[in-house]
């Protein structure tokens, strides 16, 4: 019998979300009003444990309302992960802004530690301005990325953003459903801490409206003023009256169908998602040349994505391009942020980790429908392969 190909992450699509996608559209309410945006959000906000949350079109679009909402603007800096996504760093010069590269620790996430020791080296701060003493060049806020589901430091990370007048920005896009289950945030979700938290619902992610996104914030004022500007800015919706410039970044009714019927199952998806981790990690135990990090051991992490670090100096193109003929996706981590064209002259600072991790992390398939036969399958190609 021949097995059908395993893709990396794709959607999981078998809830109720067909019935309420074409509720919404017998409702004829297609667009950016409708009532499965409010419950949408009502639902998130109720699983975060938060007040309100803003559905908007994208991750992309929450950060950059995030970080116009944080008073980020022209020739400002803010301090950005390199291991990331690139649309986690973009928004930052969609503001005017620059981004000041910093390296990430064992979680894969951003080096509160090294954030630290760049302001104590590298910057000036007086009247509750920080400066960064190179470019002379204000830093208001810190971007960081809770990456593949496992957290960022946040007591750190709000202990800096506290005592040097720093917004903090979380982008927990692939993250949703992460909580700390010990430490001062225990019991806190990833994206419910900082200033702001953004979500994604993009294809690939935990759960998916196709495109999306979601933004919750601190203060219930932050996250008013965010929705209107991601309405167009309509201070008078009769009259056509607008008192700035503002986005069309609202998600549409269609989207937020498809997002209530996949947010009642995120927790069996996560279930599934671990079980299938669990065995991925029993299964590569015997082999030496390679490990699935760890997530956290203070965190109950949502398992969006497996990082297999190779040991030693591994081919990783050529494993995937082993792997594909064996019909498996599978995908090195990304392009460092600080190497791409864009962001050459941009300024970066004592990167190392992520050059490490950068050559040697693989991510293997990790879809919630993922079969354990598949990930026995999958296991049983990379021993051989390595
Ligand atoms: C870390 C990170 N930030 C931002 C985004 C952007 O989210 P979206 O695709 O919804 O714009 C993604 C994923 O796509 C991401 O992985």
């Amino acid at each position: 019998m021949e097995r059908k190909f395993i893709p990396l992450s794709v959607p999981n699509i078998k809830g109720n979300e067909l019935e309420y996608v074409t509720q919404a559209v017998k409702d004829e309410w297609v667009s950016t009003g409708g009532s499965y945006i409010e419950t949408f959000e009502k639902n998130i906000s109720d699983y975060l444990g938060v007040e309100q949350a803003a559905a908007v079109q994208s991750g992309t679009a929450g950060l950059h309302l995030s970080l116009i909402q944080s008073g980020v603007g022209v020739g400002d800096e803010v301090f950005a992960a390199t291991l990331t996504f690139i649309a986690a760093v973009n928004p930052i010069r969609y503001v005017g802004a620059e981004p000041i590269f910093m390296d990430c620790d064992d979680s894969l996430c951003i080096d509160p530690d090294k954030i630290l020791q760049f302001i104590k080296e590298e910057c000036t701060f007086t009247d509750g301005i920080l400066t960064n003493n190179q470019t002379k060049r204000q830093i208001k806020a810190i971007l960081g990325v809770h990456v593949f589901g496992n957290l960022m430091d946040m007591e750190k990370l709000v202990e800096i953003a506290d005592q040097y007048n720093l917004k903090l920005i979380e982008d927990a896009t692939e993250a949703l459903g992460s909580y700390y289950t010990e430490g001062k945030y225990k019991g806190q979700y990833a994206g419910t801490i900082g200033d702001f938290g953004v979500y994604s619902f993009n294809g690939n992610k935990i759960i998916t409206t196709g495109g999306g996104g979601m933004v919750v914030a601190k203060k219930k004022e932050d996250l008013d003023y965010l929705k209107y500007l991601s309405t167009q800015a309509k201070d008078d919706t009769t009259s056509f009256i607008h008192h700035a410039v503002g986005y069309n970044y609202r998600m549409t009714n269609l989207q937020a169908a498809l997002g209530v019927g996949q947010l009642e199952q995120l927790e069996s998806f996560i279930e599934t998602k671990k079980a299938n981790y669990d065995l991925y990690k029993e299964l590569f135990d015997q082999n030496e040349k390679v490990e699935v990090i760890d997530f956290d051991a203070t965190i109950r992490p949502n398992y969006w994505f497996y990082a297999l670090r190779i040991k030693n100096d591994p081919d990783i193109q050529g494993i995937i391009q082993a792997l594909h003929e064996k019909g498996i996706q599978t995908r090195p981590i990304w392009g460092l942020i600080h190497e791409q064209k864009p962001y050459l002259k941009a300024q970066s600072y004592k990167i190392e980790k992520a050059t490490y991790y950068v050559k040697h992390i693989l991510n293997i398939p990790c879809s919630s429908n993922l079969e354990q036969d598949d990930v026995r399958y999958v296991a049983e190609c990379l021993n051989e392969i390595l």
